[in-house]
């Protein structure tokens, strides 16, 4: 049996545990005031991650505040193409941006050779956490899979349609395959120190994989995370990984059948009795609260908070968002969720 004392690692053992663990992504973050002070304190975001005092802290702050079940480092995705020898910033009000890659001289100029160097400051953040964790938190590392990551690098930040990404994919396959190979070996490579430091569970972000038909999907999405888990597999034997292909639709029992993932987290559109009959004898899954409802509160947090628990409950299961905390969620929301996951809420 997997640490006891754990709850995530036992779930994603296949155990299946009532309450379940619980944890949320983007747990750190503006919706916290601590938070916001803390953010203060760094001249830029990518500062503020590479700064172990402050990114343990952050890393920490919902710990304190909420007691969940997993901390997750305090980072981002973005750190990889920063780490290969890409241009990455953050603009206040903006979000990441960065010096996009259009050409295949461009690409060829990126290299993981300083990769390590690069990222030292987040090995060191986790060497500390794992200091400093109560026992019963599991420690959380995490990276962007290749096709979200390639995404930005190629848009030079956000995009509404991952029009140029896309046409690069299509009219260039072999390149942009050259593009996914990079950032495959670079986040194997990378999960792996982070294992290294003190990560016990790793979680692979792709955010935009449900931008494609079923061949995208397969080839940039399904195929590099599966090599993304063999290389894990060999190098960290005992860590549990847990994939997120937001927007998979009816791919995800793609994943849960080939994937080779022990955690499969749903995004919020997932439908929970397909989710519980096609893919949870294969997978322990992960999900899927819509953030919004964790906004809204009350009657609506609670009773799709209680649907969720009544359905995947009943099986292998970690209870989080179906995608990342928003700026305008208001704590207390956050601790009545937790409260009635652990039954501890008070009756109205
Ligand atoms: O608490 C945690 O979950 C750990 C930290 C974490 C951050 N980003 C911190 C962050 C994690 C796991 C991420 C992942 C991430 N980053 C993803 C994948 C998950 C998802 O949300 O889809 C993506 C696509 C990114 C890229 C990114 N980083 C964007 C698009 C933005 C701007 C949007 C925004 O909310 O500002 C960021 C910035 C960012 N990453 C912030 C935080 C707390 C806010 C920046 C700030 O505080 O100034």
């Amino acid at each position: 049996m997997a640490s006891p004392d754990k709850k995530l690692l036992r779930t994603l053992g296949g155990e299946t545990l009532s309450p379940p663990p619980v944890w949320l992504m983007r747990q750190a973050g503006r919706y916290l005031p601590e938070y916001r002070e803390l953010r203060a304190r760094a001249a830029n975001f990518l500062d503020f991650c590479f700064t172990p005092d402050l990114a343990v802290e952050a890393t920490l702050q919902p710990i304190r505040r909420f007691g969940l079940d997993a901390a997750i480092l305090f980072s981002d995705i973005l750190v990889v193409p920063h780490g290969l020898g890409q241009r990455v910033w953050f603009e206040e009000g903006v979000g990441p941006r960065l010096a996009p890659i259009e050409t295949a001289a461009e690409l060829a100029k990126l290299s993981p050779e300083r990769l390590h160097e690069r990222l030292a400051a987040v090995y060191e953040t986790l060497r500390r956490l794992r200091g400093e964790l109560p026992s019963e938190t599991a420690l959380i590392g995490f990276a962007g899979a290749p096709w979200t990551v390639a995404s930005y690098m190629i848009e030079g930040g956000s995009s509404r349609d991952f029009a140029r990404a896309k046409a690069w994919a299509y009219a260039r396959p072999e390149e942009f395959q050259r593009l996914i190979d990079l950032l495959t070996e670079a986040t194997a490579v990378y999960l792996t120190a982070q294992v290294e430091a003190g990560a016990e569970v790793l979680q692979l972000f792709d955010s935009w994989a449900g931008v494609w038909p079923e061949s995208g999907f397969r080839r940039w999405c399904l195929e590099p995370a599966k090599e993304i888990r063999r290389r894990l597999r060999q190098a960290a034997p005992q860590v549990p990984m847990i994939q997120f292909p937001r927007g998979a639709g009816a791919l995800y029992a793609a994943c849960a059948e080939d994937g080779g993932f022990e955690g499969l987290s749903l995004d919020t559109t997932v439908p929970l009795a397909w989710a519980k009959e096609t893919l949870q004898g294969r997978a322990t899954l992960q999900g899927n609260l819509d953030p919004l409802a964790l906004v809204a509160g009350g009657e609506a947090l609670r009773a799709e908070t209680a649907r969720i628990l009544a359905t995947l409950g009943t099986g292998p299961f970690v209870f989080n968002l179906g995608h990342g905390i928003v700026p305008e969620t208001p704590p207390e929301h956050v601790a009545a969720l937790v409260a009635q996951i652990r039954g501890t809420a008070p009756e109205v």
